[in-house]
């Protein structure tokens, strides 16, 4: 791919969705746009680009940063998040809120769903205290294709082996054909609504739990700060903000504080206090029924448990038969790391921070700033509002 044209795309995904994509993605763009082009009749990427570069086509435009996202999603993922969620933050809530009897939590980044349905049977098993509650869990994404995914709530034999108990897969899924379907109880506890991080929040409202895991990683610095910024705008005082394994808020905003004691957790800088205050406990898993017959999970998860000496992050191998595994993940940088710079772009600006926490966040429909000097602006993105 000519470097222009490479240069192009990489610009478009960025404005469009904030992910970052270096010149060593190029085979990346490559074996994902191809087929966004061939569906239209194009040869390749130049008569994309260049079609683009012609006329500004949303849809077109829309798709192909669709094409780019990494939607790597696994039940209860990490573990150790829900984990906390049941044993402190989940108590903590019924709580903090007994007189209000009602919560809402946001996953910001939902993709196919796994992990706003683990946060969901998580809820089930507080049933009972939750009887006369009001809670809401919403989904979002800037990917259609996996909010359509998500309701659905159908996943592939091999996307069930990762990270779900079998007790959760016996209680909560029933097999269809050659998927298992979540069951209409949990999907509607679920609301999807299509969502770009990079949009005013303030429709969305205001939460007490949001999850923003394993999104972040494929911004830069700047992107990152913006997006925490907006976001603890839109949490309460006690809120918790759960990031992924790799993700952080240190150096990058000053809108949340690491939760002390518990990794990957973080509470708002300016909060009165937090749903994550209090020790975790080891409280035991309860044992695993029988799997359904024909099925057979590696040992690790018939326990509920990660693989010996990963963080349960690591999926097991593909059995066979099992669908092809996922597109590969963009690699996304340690957390801490400058962004890397698109070949032949500027250097940064020097000292462009985040935005400090409760500075006002950018008005909806205003412009965004072009991330690098010297470059125009890009025409403004067509993200429908939820
Ligand atoms: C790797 S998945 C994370 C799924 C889940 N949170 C987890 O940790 O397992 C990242 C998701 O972020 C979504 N995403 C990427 N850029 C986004 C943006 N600007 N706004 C909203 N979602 C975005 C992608 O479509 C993708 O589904």
């Amino acid at each position: 791919m000519k470097p222009d044209d490479f240069q192009f795309l990489a610009t478009l995904v960025k404005d469009r969705s904030g992910l970052v994509l270096t010149q060593d993605k190029a085979y990346l763009l490559e074996s994902r746009l191809m087929p966004v082009a061939r569906k239209r009749g194009m040869k390749g990427l130049e008569e994309l680009v260049s079609t683009l570069r012609a006329r500004m086509d949303n849809v077109l435009a829309d798709e192909i940063t669709e094409a780019m996202t990494t939607n790597e999603a696994f039940f209860f993922r990490d573990i150790k998040p829900f984990d906390i969620f049941r044993e402190t933050v989940l108590p903590n809530l019924l709580k903090a809120r007994a007189q209000k009897k009602s919560f809402r939590i946001w996953c910001a980044a939902a993709s196919s769903g796994q992990e706003p349905y683990s946060i969901a049977m998580v809820l089930k098993e507080f049933a009972s205290q939750l009887a006369s509650w009001r809670v809401e869990i919403i989904g979002t994404d800037i990917s259609k294709e996996m909010l359509e995914k998500a309701k659905a709530g159908l996943y592939s034999q091999f996307e069930v082996q990762r990270g779900l108990p079998v007790q959760n897969l016996v209680k909560y899924f029933k097999k269809r054909d050659d998927l298992w379907q979540i069951d209409s109880g949990l999907r509607a506890m679920v609301q999807y609504k299509e969502f770009n991080l990079l949009e005013d929040m303030k429709a969305l409202g205001t939460f007490d739990v949001v999850f923003c895991r394993n999104v972040l990683i494929y911004f830069d610095q700047q992107t990152k700060g913006e997006v925490l910024g907006r976001m603890a705008q839109q949490m309460t005082d006690d809120a918790v903000l759960y990031l992924g394994g790799a993700e952080t808020v240190l150096g990058i905003s000053d809108a949340f504080k690491p939760v002390q004691g518990l990794r990957g957790i973080y509470a708002r800088t300016t909060g009165t206090g937090s749903l994550g205050d209090g020790a975790t406990t080891d409280a035991a898993r309860p044992a695993a029924p029988a799997a359904p017959s024909g099925f057979q999970q590696p040992k690790h998860m018939r326990e509920g448990r990660p693989l010996a000496g990963t963080t349960g992050a690591t999926p097991p191998p593909r059995p066979a038969g099992a669908p092809a595994a996922p597109r590969p993940a963009l690699q996304p940088r340690p957390a801490g790391s400058p962004p890397p710079r698109p070949a032949g772009s500027p250097p940064p600006r020097p000292g462009v921070a985040p935005r400090p926490a409760g500075s006002p966040p950018p008005r909806p429909g205003a412009p965004r700033p072009a991330a690098s000097p010297g470059r125009p602006l890009p025409p403004k993105p067509d993200i429908k509002k939820p």
